[in-house]
């Protein structure tokens, strides 16, 4: 892109003042400018002005899931139909390690956080030591894509390379990059974080299907022959992936997507919950639970809402590729952006200065015909590690992977 047509766009999106040292650039410096002025997309940065209108949401009522009960007893059949098909090539694994885990307070991407206590034990480690279970068991090579960013992409496949994949076949592994969206102060200006660039946080993690068709990973995936993509977040040490179990009861209920919830431990659990929305499969931030739904109870008269999500979905792939054009809500969320003063000067700012735009996987839901929330246990699938110390941290994940017999 020339001088000329980044000047264009960023004034189309009212954001010129990114020009503002360009003069002082070096060649390189401005080559670097523009082209990421190019790369980015400013349309949702106006939409700050209005951010509680984006993601209204409309009525809500129970769905319920299918649960450890009926599990158990239908688990031979799940059983069968879920190893057939990782056998036969049909399902891939998408791990979502974009983000980044500020809450956990480093620097590094989140995967690579030992959480050993004798020995080193990383959060990659885990997750692909939990995947290559099902490996053995079918006996089958499952493919895995990873999902990195602009800020941790280098450091996430060095550190895979390093550790020579965890015992994991590195034909198997696909990485692939998110897109990265512009940060901006309350009035939608973009920040610069230097001279010559524009400050970007990941855009989220609901941008994952088309950034896998940007990058051609589709194209894979069709080669492959893979119907089920299961996608798991990087901070759950101790979820099961491609469970064949899992994945029967998705397929043998002909459902969209699969999504595994736990049983909430309180009704103001900091969990997103199961539901239909206008009809469809959909899921409350827990955020947005009012005190009514909360409290509401189903004709059983059990608590109407009370599974919760654990972001570990698996997406039939044809329906993916259905809904991949359409616009998912975007949600606004405040945050430090790191950002240069008026005196061309960069600031680590220690409260809130403005806003990062994302899109999340959960809305994907709404967006497809059937889901099939499956209950899991929470003890043996649920250790999110968000933070150092307290509720979903290292030190809970501890405790429940010792729980589970795993040597830390
Ligand atoms: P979180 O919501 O926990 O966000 O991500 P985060 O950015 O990792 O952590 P904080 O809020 O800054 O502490 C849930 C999952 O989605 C992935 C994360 O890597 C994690 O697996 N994610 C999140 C992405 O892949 N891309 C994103 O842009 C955001």
């Amino acid at each position: 892109m020339n001088y000329q047509q980044a000047y264009d766009k960023l004034e189309k999106n009212g954001q010129l003042h990114v020009l503002k040292y360009y003069e002082e650039l070096k060649p390189e410096e401005k080559e670097a400018l523009l082209s990421q002025v190019e790369r980015l997309d400013f349309s949702m940065t106006s939409s700050c002005k209005h951010k509680e209108e984006l993601t209204q949401k409309g009525k809500i009522t129970p769905l319920s899931a299918m649960q450890l009960g009926e599990i158990k007893r239908r688990k031979d059949e799940f059983m069968s139909v879920g190893l057939e098909a990782v056998r036969a090539g049909k399902v891939g694994a998408v791990l979502l390690a974009g983000g980044m885990g500020t809450r956990l307070g480093s620097d590094a991407p989140k995967g690579v956080y030992n959480i050993g206590l004798t020995k080193e034990v990383f959060i990659f480690q885990r997750l692909i030591e939990n995947l290559l279970d099902v490996v053995r068991q079918a006996d089958a090579w499952i493919h895995l894509f990873v999902m990195t960013s602009d800020k941790n992409h280098e450091a996430t496949t060095a550190f895979f390379k390093e550790k020579n994949y965890f015992g994991y076949r590195p034909e198997y592994i696909t990485f692939f990059m998110q897109e990265m969206a512009p940060a901006t102060d309350y009035e939608g200006k973009v920040y610069l974080e230097a001279k010559d660039r524009i400050s970007t946080s990941p855009n989220g993690n609901g941008g994952w299907f088309s950034s896998m068709m940007k990058w051609g990973v589709v194209d894979k995936i069709h080669e492959a022959g893979i119907e089920w993509l299961n996608v798991f977040a990087v901070d759950n040490v101790l979820q099961r992936i491609a469970d064949p179990c899992f994945v029967g009861a998705t397929i043998l209920t002909d459902s969209d997507v699969g999504a595994k919830v736990v049983r909430k431990n309180a009704p103001d659990e900091r969990i997103g919950v199961m539901c239909l929305e206008d009809g469809r499969p959909s899921i409350v931030e827990y955020y947005e639970l009012t005190e009514e739904l909360m409290n509401a109870k189903d004709e059983n008269g059990d608590p109407a809402y009370s599974f919760g999500v654990i972001l570990n979905y698996l997406f039939r792939e044809k329906a993916l590729e259905e809904i991949v054009a359409k616009k998912l809500p975007l949600h606004i969320v405040e945050k430090k952006i790191p950002c240069l003063d008026e005196k061309g000067e960069l600031i680590k700012p220690e409260e809130p200065n403005g806003y990062k735009y994302e899109q999340l996987v959960l809305d994907m839901i709404h967006e497809l015909d059937s889901c099939l929330p499956y209950e899991v246990e929470r003890n043996y699938e649920f250790a999110p590690i968000k933070n150092r110390t307290g509720i979903d941290s290292v030190e809970s994940a501890r405790e429940l992977c010792k729980e589970n017999g795993i040597e830390l």
